[in-house]
């Protein structure tokens, strides 16, 4: 079962193994929006993994795509709708979302 943490608050959240990121980003009470309700559609969800990266799920050509739409993505970048958790600890950024990005 991984443990996600969350950047900047700090708080630290346990999931599934399979289970969505965006999912855990909720549990968590994080702000994160999801308009499309996780279609990969609305790039909302746009998270920087900044560890456990080869944990999570392989990235889809779904979500390449968007990713390829979105203003300041890196090699880091994720859809968190998108990536399902694996068995190890990951640490994810959410900086952006204040910023009504
Ligand atoms: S929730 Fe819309 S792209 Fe992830």
């Amino acid at each position: 079962m991984p443990t996600i943490t969350i950047l900047p608050s700090g708080k630290s959240v346990e999931a599934e193994t399979g289970s969505r990121l965006l999912d855990a980003l909720l549990a968590a009470g994080e702000p994160i929006v999801s308009k499309c309700g996780g279609e990969a559609n609305c790039g909302q969800c746009h998270v920087f993994v900044q560890e456990g990266r080869k944990s999570l799920s392989k990235t889809t050509r779904t979500e390449n795509e968007k990713l390829d739409s979105i203003v300041g993505v890196s090699s880091k970048s994720r859809l968190a709708c998108q990536a399902l958790l694996g068995a190890e600890n990951v640490t994810v950024e959410l900086l952006g979302f204040g910023s009504g990005f």
